[in-house]
């Protein structure tokens, strides 16, 4: 790999910050709904109290030799209702983890917005229904771009707005008839289209040599069969779950059969006149792309008229009639969560998104959740070592077909929580010693995958 390759890893401020309202940080949506199964597992309120440790945990990130660090800010620690005062005490910290980072050569790559709506707008404007939010976020996100000019030069809007949409409790919809929580999720979906556009746009006139792009959940779906119409189904379902967000973002509209699926559904979605220049202005620099697993779909017939969404295997999988359905693949191997895990889809789906969006990539979320065992003050966690290695393996080969990928970022740098399965389902290269219940001692013990991705790095700099 080149030398101005970045090599990284990942997190995001409400699974790892904790300080859940120290030095005047709001309530989020995240608070809200981990608060809500705290009695079931940990919640945001340690978590894994990077707040009080980042100076030890950025050391950490030095010794693995880390060039990057994907993280992302808390809106509600910068402005604690979303669009009033700025609190000066969440820029300090912002600013103190900023500097440390540059101070240890290491590249902030900053997301704005990861799953952590500040609460106050749920409760005035109903969230991202309203273009109140949409105002609040372009604003948030001005501040921070006049606040760190000059030090953050890769910016992502929204993390996973595609994945974030589908599940009802991070977008707040309540809604018991499936029909009203479609008509509210794909107005909230396009309002978070605008306020991401509004902030590519502001990015680039304030800050004209930084790079912006939004970070996107991709999926890459197999057909069940190479029946003709479970190869249209896997595509639509690619073009349901991903791609149709991906071109609203990169040409400013949605595509025609996205289109064609809002009046099969009987959904209006409400757009201003003049909001058709602010998105195809909105040229964004890179595509952040967040890889797990790869989905299966066969198709899902009706004689009907297009029904609601039905739920899937979670929330996320949701089956569609008329489109697809999903299941599982039986060539690939699960992980103990049931994500199937197939290093080649990583290669195809890189090589699917250059070839229609032509845009640079990078790597910012990819990693193996497990239950890891702490052995003799060590952790043996080989199937995460394996993971990871075949997974770059793939970049290499993405980069080889003619890819142009500039960084890779695991998640997640050190263990943190789960974004709805509390902390027993680990990610990081740095074990962190507490379990749901109980916050021990929060010690940090590297992982063998710590000394593993330690050498890789070295050697691929050399
Ligand atoms: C991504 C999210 O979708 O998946 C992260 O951006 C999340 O926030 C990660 O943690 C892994 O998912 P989970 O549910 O296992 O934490």
């Amino acid at each position: 790999m080149k030398q101005d390759f970045f090599w990284g890893a990942s997190s995001s401020a409400f699974q790892i910050e904790g300080a859940w309202n120290e030095d005047g940080k709001g309530k989020t949506v995240a608070d809200y709904n981990a608060f809500k199964r705290s009695h079931l597992q940990a919640d945001t309120k340690v978590a894994s109290d990077f707040y009080h440790h980042y100076k030890e945990d950025i050391a950490l990130m030095k010794e693995l030799g880390l060039t990057a660090y994907r993280f992302s800010f808390s809106w509600a620690r910068i402005i604690p209702d979303g669009d009033g005062e700025i609190n000066s005490k969440g820029l300090d910290f912002y600013d103190a983890v900023v500097d440390e980072l540059l101070k240890n050569g290491i590249e902030p790559l900053v997301t704005l917005y990861h799953f952590d709506l500040p609460y106050s707008l749920v409760e005035r404007f109903n969230g991202w229904a309203s273009r109140e939010t949409v105002y609040a976020f372009e604003r948030y996100a001005k501040i921070c771009f006049a606040h760190f000019n000059g030090r953050v030069k890769y910016w992502q809007p929204h993390n996973e707005q595609n994945l974030m949409v589908r599940v009802d409790e991070r977008m707040n919809i309540e809604e018991n008839d499936p029909q009203k929580a479609d008509e509210l999720r794909f107005q909230m979906d396009y309002h978070m289209s605008l306020a991401h556009a509004l902030a590519v746009n502001a990015c680039h006139q304030m800050i004209p040599d930084a790079k912006i792009g939004a970070a996107i959940s991709s999926t890459m779906t197999y057909p069940k069969s190479n029946k003709p119409h479970d190869v249209w189904a896997a595509r639509m379902n690619d073009n349901f779950k991903s791609n149709y967000l991906i071109e609203m973002h990169v040409t400013g509209d949605y595509p025609q059969y996205y289109l064609n699926y809002l009046t099969q559904r009987n959904i209006t979605i409400l757009r201003f006149p003049e909001d058709k220049a602010i998105l195809q202005q909105a040229k964004m620099d890179f595509l952040a792309v967040n890889y797990y697993r790869t989905l299966c779909a066969e198709y899902y017939p009706t004689d009907e008229q297009i029904g609601v969404r039905e739920r899937g295997a979670n929330e996320v999988d949701f089956h569609q009639r008329g489109y697809f359905k999903l299941l599982a693949n039986e060539n690939l191997k699960a992980s103990e969560y049931g994500a199937q895990i197939d290093p080649m889809g990583l290669r195809l789906v890189l090589n699917d998104y250059y070839e229609k969006y032509r845009l640079p990539m990078i790597i910012m979320e990819n990693g193996l959740g497990a239950v890891d065992v702490l052995e003799d003050g060590k952790i043996h966690d080989h199937y995460r070592i394996d993971y990871l290695q075949r997974h770059i393996e793939a970049c290499q080969l993405a980069m080889e077909d003619g890819v142009m990928l500039f960084g890779y970022c695991p998640w997640s740098v050190i263990d943190l929580l789960s974004s709805h399965q509390g902390f027993k389902k680990r990610y990081g290269f740095v074990y962190v010693n507490r379990d749901d219940f109980d916050l021990k001692d929060l010690k940090r013990i590297k992982k063998d995958s710590f000394y593993w991705y330690q050498n890789f790095i070295q050697q691929s700099l050399s």
